[in-house]
């Protein structure tokens, strides 16, 4: 496992960096990488041939999963957003944070608040390398990226990079979004949630997105095979299961639920379908 913090930087401005690209000899092109399928499903820019055929067998399988990958990103957006402007929340550790997309976490939470703090943290080195290039925050606030190991909670809380950006007197929006599907029960997700939630101080908050096939069973369950198929094991979790990432927070209204029913904001023009939708979301308050 890799499981240390190993790469790590921080902007107030402009963006720095190594260039993005494949010359990075961290980056492994040849094998299809989550981080990348979901950006040419969802029509993006960075990936490669292995992540093209992937993500082409994968919605043969299921031709729902774009839809199904940009309500996530949607409810992202409307989470964050109310974190930022309802909850006042002005610290965000999102965990696994993908391939830039706009708009980004850093985006929606500095459009409501310039001097908000984000701190990225993903494992992927290339997700890294174009996060510094291209996700550059406001002057007031601050944009820190971290590569790290979710499956290493205490290295990504002791991360300097971590203690700089992020103040640990005030709340925490800690993001946990489109990833947990990816740990398996010996890597025991709920425990590293609670590890990463705990030092938080009260007032801090949870948002979650956790993979399902409660909807879809069949095609999902294809999906998930696809995944596995190519390195890609998948914890999928019935509606109790994500519950359990919530155990004693106070859930914000409407609770856990797939998420396109999470508070609908009415500004896409797509028509989604529950049998299209295989996510629970979740945003909850900590004591
Ligand atoms: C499906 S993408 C979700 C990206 C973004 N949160 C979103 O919802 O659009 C999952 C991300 O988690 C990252 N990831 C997967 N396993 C991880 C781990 N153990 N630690 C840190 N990041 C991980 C991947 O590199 C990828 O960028």
């Amino acid at each position: 496992m890799d499981g240390d913090a190993t790469d790590s930087g921080e902007t107030t401005g402009a963006g720095s960096g190594p260039e993005p690209g494949p010359e990075h000899d961290a980056v492994d092109t040849g094998t299809a990488h989550s981080a990348r399928i979901d950006d040419y499903v969802i029509g993006g820019k960075d990936h490669f041939p292995a992540d093209r055929e992937a993500g082409d067998a994968m919605v043969r399988e299921w031709p729902a999963l774009p839809v199904h990958m940009r309500a996530n990103r949607d409810f992202m957006n409307r989470a964050v957003r109310h974190l930022a402007r309802e909850a006042g929340i002005r610290q965000f550790l999102d965990i696994g944070s993908g391939i830039p997309t706009s708009p980004d976490l850093h985006e929606i939470t500095q459009a409501a608040a310039p001097d908000a703090r984000v701190v990225y943290v993903d494992n992927d080195p290339l997700v890294l390398d174009l996060s510094r290039d291209l996700m550059s925050g406001t002057p007031e606030g601050r944009t820190a990226y971290l590569r790290a190991d979710m499956r290493d909670p205490a290295g990504i809380l002791a991360a300097p990079e971590l203690r700089t950006a992020l103040d640990p007197g005030l709340p925490v929006a800690l993001t946990v979004i489109a990833i947990v599907h990816f740990l398996l029960d010996e890597h025991d997700a709920v425990g590293i949630v609670r590890r990463l939630l705990d030092p938080l101080p009260p007032g801090s908050h949870l948002a979650m997105s956790i993979g399902t096939a409660d909807f879809a069973p069949e095609e999902v369950g294809r999906v998930a095979r696809a995944y596995a198929a190519r390195g890609m094991p998948m914890r999928l979790r019935t509606r109790a299961e994500a519950a359990e990432f919530f155990t004693g927070l106070d859930l914000v209204d409407p609770g856990i639920v797939q998420v396109h029913r999470w508070r609908p904001d009415g500004a896409g023009t797509e028509v989604v379908r529950d049998a299209d939708i295989a996510m629970y979301g979740a945003v909850a308050h900590k004591h």
